[in-house]
C-alpha cells in the first residue's frame, strides 16, 4: 500500500514537472552570445516577463483556441515602439509612471529573446 502512494506520489510530481516545463517560457539567445551575457540576460528576461504580464499582457496577448499566447514582437515592432509615445491612445494607457525606461527595456529584452509562439502582434481593440 505505502509502495503504491509512493508510486503514485512520484508520478504525480513528474506530471506536475512536466506541466510546469511546457508552459514555461524560454528565451532563445544567439549562439554566439557568451554565457556571462546569457545569464545577465536571462535576469532581465525574468523580470521583464513579469512586468509585461502586469503592464502589457492584458492588450497584447492573444487567445488562441482557449489559451493565452504572447505574440512574437518583430524587432521592428520593438523599435517602432518609440511611436508609443507619439501616440497618444496608447501613451494615454501606460503613462510613463507605469513603467520606468529601465522596465521597458527589460520588457524589450524579454520580448526579444523569449521563444516564438508563432502569433503574430495584432493591433488590440481598444
Ligand atoms: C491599453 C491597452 C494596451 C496596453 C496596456 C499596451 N498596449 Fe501596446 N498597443 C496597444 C494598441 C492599441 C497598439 C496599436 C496602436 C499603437 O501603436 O499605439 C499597440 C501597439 C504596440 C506596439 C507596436 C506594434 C506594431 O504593430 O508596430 C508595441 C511594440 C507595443 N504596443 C508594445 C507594448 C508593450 C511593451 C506594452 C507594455 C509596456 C504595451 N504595448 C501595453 C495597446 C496596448
Amino acid at each position: 500500500m505505502k509502495k503504491l502512494v509512493v508510486g503514485f506520489l512520484a508520478l504525480w510530481v513528474l506530471c506536475m514537472a512536466c506541466a510546469v516545463s511546457k508552459s514555461k517560457i524560454v528565451y532563445v539567445f544567439p549562439e554566439a552570445m557568451p554565457v556571462a551575457v546569457k545569464e545577465g540576460y536571462t535576469k532581465q528576461c525574468d523580470k521583464g516577463q513579469a512586468l509585461y504580464a502586469i503592464t502589457c499582457g492584458k492588450c497584447h496577448n492573444i487567445t488562441v483556441k482557449g489559451k493565452e499566447v504572447i505574440p512574437d514582437f518583430t524587432p521592428e515592432q520593438l523599435i517602432g515602439y518609440e511611436l508609443r509615445v507619439l501616440n497618444p491612445k496608447h501613451e494615454s494607457n501606460i503613462p510613463e509612471t507605469v513603467v520606468t525606461a529601465d522596465e521597458l527595456g527589460m520588457i524589450m529584452t524579454f520580448l526579444t529573446y523569449k521563444n516564438k509562439t508563432h502569433v503574430p502582434v495584432r493591433k488590440p481593440v481598444m
